[in-house]
């Protein structure tokens, strides 16, 4: 039996978590989860948003999968997902989008995966009012050769290892001529020890331009912690949204499967939520245990239940309910 550490998290966290954990006791995974809280909810019961317990569990498992964390944009509460990923050095964020058949979007065939650094730069956590009455404020945008170096590596190993054809750094040297400059810098070293990958370079706004306007131009994007935050979201809304998004949290020793989308407050609660991005992350999970078999029966299933267009939620202009989707895909499996 391999133990994951599960947190259901906040919102809609604890209504999509049972539903990975049913169709994973569908298919008879080897699976034991250790249950844990963390976020709002763990602040509300265990008054600490991030208990030891947590902590303990996930150095002790190293691999979690994890609901969405509310963050309160208040000063003072730091992101539990930012604590997370800088305690367990989770450097790389993997970001796969892919169209689905039977979802309505404008572009067809997108298949790209954005490889976020997820430790650095304007994440740094270092930011702090100036002046006596707070009349101005700075952040410090921390950007390493190490980590710049890392996750670049990451992104073209991960191209070679999943037949992808290119690279397209995401940068903002032409101003940020420090730490972009560095990141860009990296980029172009390391690209000529893998000659067989393509490398493409492109500047933030004018790469926003090109998602919107021509997509399948993209294969593996690599960028920096915000600029790959903000790509991220922007990629899934090409392919239909959030509510199918997934994402993986690597690290050199532990490594959290979790859903792009937050703790959506909105819908919480109404068993209407779609469960396919953290299910996907789930899939993520299972191949990282080496068991493609059982990840590639939860995407088809999902693939077939989305064509058929039956049981959709409502995010994706269905009527479904999170559990009939839920049901329609152990129908399939
Ligand atoms: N990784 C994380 O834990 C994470 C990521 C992003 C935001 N957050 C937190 O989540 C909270 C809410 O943030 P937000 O409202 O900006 O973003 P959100 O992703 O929670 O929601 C944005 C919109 O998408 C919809 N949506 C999101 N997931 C969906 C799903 N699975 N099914 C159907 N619809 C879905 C929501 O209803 C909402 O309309 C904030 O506290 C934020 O800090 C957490």
């Amino acid at each position: 039996m391999v133990k994951i550490t599960l947190i259901p998290g906040d919102g809609i966290g604890p209504e999509i978590t049972k539903v990975v954990k049913t169709i994973f006791q569908e298919l008879k995974l080897p699976i034991e989860w250790e249950e844990c809280l963390a976020g709002q909810t763990a602040l509300e019961k265990l008054n600490d948003p991030l208990p030891k317990e947590t902590i303990d569990s996930l150095s002790r498992t190293k691999l979690g999968l994890k609901g969405p964390l509310a963050t309160p944009s208040i000063e003072g509460f730091k992101s539990i997902n930012l604590t997370l990923r800088q305690h367990f050095n989770l450097y790389a964020n993997l970001r796969p989008t892919k169209s689905f058949q039977g979802i309505k979007t404008r572009y067809d065939n997108i298949d790209l995966v954005v490889v976020r650094e997820n430790t650095e730069e304007l994440y740094s956590g270092i930011e702090r009012f100036v002046g006596r009455n707070r009349e101005s404020a700075e952040t410090i945008s921390v950007v390493t050769k190490k980590g710049s170096e890392r996750i670049i590596r990451f992104a073209f190993e991960y191209a070679l290892q999943n037949k992808r054809k290119k690279i397209t750094l995401v940068h903002k040297a032409n101003i940020l001529k420090c730490t972009s400059g560095l990141f860009l810098a990296a980029g172009r070293n390391i690209a000529k020890e893998y000659p067989k990958v393509k490398f493409d370079e492109k500047i933030i706004d004018n790469m926003c331009m090109q998602l919107v306007m021509n997509p399948q131009q993209f294969d593996v994007i690599v960028s920096t912690n915000l600029f790959g935050d903000i790509l991220s979201d922007l990629t899934a809304g090409l392919i239909g949204g959030l509510g199918i998004a997934p994402s993986a949290n690597i690290g050199e020793s532990t490594s959290i499967f979790e859903a792009v989308h937050g703790s959506a407050p909105d819908i919480a609660g109404k068993n209407v939520a779609n469960p396919t991005a953290l299910l996907l992350s789930g899939a993520m999970l299972l191949d990282h245990l080496n068991h493609p078999v059982e990840s590639e029966k939860i995407r088809k299933a999902v693939a077939e239940v989305i064509r058929e267009g039956k049981y959709l939620t409502r995010d994706l202009g269905g009527k479904a309910s999170t559990t009939e989707y839920q049901n329609a895909i152990l129908k399939k499996l």
